[in-house]
């Protein structure tokens, strides 16, 4: 999957911009502050419909406009199709695909995928497990439309549950219906998040194998409930019933798929709480690079590579690495230079320059 063309119009410090990709590496060079991250995360928007800077869709429209827009066009082995994002400062976004609006944001999902890796991003294995969370259920609701919707209704059942929980008027008799309910979308979430994890792992710790230079052999376990969907749904069944006096008094649902994690490790070591600044960003990045391996032999096209600012982050023998591996998909990388120690591994690029919300080309 290629993006080809991206239209912004009053988006962020872009009143009208119009730029084509290439099909290999995209590099956007500039100074701060001149649109680099802000075109990367337009991208990213039609992948998600959501920006990975802010839950705020209205800081996307130009200060002082009260609309904006996003246009991108893919091609995928099914031709070109295009996602527009319409912004307004009164209303929610709007979305539409190949010109047809949809009404449900799970349409969305897989129409096209793209991953984003920032220096933010790299703080994604030390962080509190919410981050791991939302990794690993962005990277399903992509790949599947079901998991989307599945993930909606338990969330909903959840706020619902927690909702009656702080009425004080719970019964045990109500709450066992909701409980049910619960269970049976956290069993299935559960099982399909640890086939995921498991199917990731063997990707991230080739990955991370590729850019520690196989010194180092990483490797990812679900944390959650164990076994099949049946058991994990006996399991979470029992732990509500053991919690229900504790989560009557505390008012909220202490035990279920929204406290579950990803452990990373590199032989006995847990990398999220013992692993050395170099090994959480190399463990960041494999990550990442396992997420597009995995979506590319699930759906038989890899997503776009998003690099914001990364290079700066990384050593030469791993920007090198990095370069090297990202030669495979359509990336597009930001940077404010062009580190030399790269130049070796880049091969043919398209080279832009970003000032002030303009984006000129120069051919590689
Ligand atoms: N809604 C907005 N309207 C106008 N300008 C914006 C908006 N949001 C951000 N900016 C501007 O965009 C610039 C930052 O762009 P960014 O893409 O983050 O820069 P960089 O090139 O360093 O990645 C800043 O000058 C900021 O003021
Ligand atoms: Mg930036």
């Amino acid at each position: 999957m290629v993006v080809k063309k991206v239209e912004l119009y009053d988006y962020r410090n872009y009143a009208n911009l119009s730029v084509d990709f290439c099909g290999g590496i995209n590099i956007l060079c500039g100074d701060n502050a001149q649109g680099k991250t802000n075109l990367l995360e337009a991208i990213y928007f039609c992948s998600v419909g959501r920006s990975p800077r802010t839950p705020r869709d209205k800081e996307l429209i130009k200060k002082g406009s009260e609309r904006g827009k996003i246009k991108l066009t893919q091609e995928d082995r099914g031709g070109e199709n295009t996602v527009e994002i319409l912004l307004d400062v009164r209303e929610n976004k709007r979305v539409a695909i190949n010109g047809m609006p949809i009404s449900r944001m799970g349409e969305l999902m897989g129409a096209f995928a793209a991953v984003y890796f920032s220096p933010d991003e790299m703080r994604i294995i030390k962080d509190a497990p919410g981050d791991r969370r939302r990794f690993m259920d962005i990277a399903l609701c992509r790949m599947s439309k079901s998991y989307f919707y599945l993930l909606g209704r338990y969330n909903k059942i959840l706020s619902q549950r927690n909702r009656l929980l702080k009425s004080g008027k719970v019964t045990d008799d109500v709450l066992d219906v909701w409980d049910s309910q619960l269970v049976s979308a956290g069993a299935k979430i559960a099982k399909t998040r640890r086939g995921y994890v498991e199917r990731l792992s063997k990707f991230a710790s080739e990955a991370h194998e590729y850019l520690s230079d196989g010194k180092e052999k990483l490797y990812l376990e679900y944390e959650g409930f164990a076994g099949s969907e049946q058991e994990a749904a006996e399991s979470f069944a029992s732990e509500l019933m053991r919690n229900r006096e504790r989560d009557k008094m505390l008012c909220f649902t202490s035990v279920g798929i929204q406290k579950d994690d990803i452990a990373v490790k590199i032989g006995e070591t847990d990398v999220r709480a013992y692993g050395s600044q170099g090994q959480q960003r190399t463990a960041a990045l494999s990550l990442k690079l396992s997420e597009m391996e995995l979506h590319g032999e699930q759906s038989g096209e890899y997503p776009v590579l998003l690099l914001d600012d990364v290079l700066s982050e990384l050593d030469p023998y791993r920007q090198r690495k990095l370069i090297e591996r990202s030669r495979k998909y359509q990336t597009v990388i930001s940077c404010t230079h062009l580190p030399a120690e790269i130049s070796s591994a880049l091969g043919d690029y398209a080279l832009y320059t970003v000032k002030s919300g303009q984006v000129s080309k120069e051919l590689f």
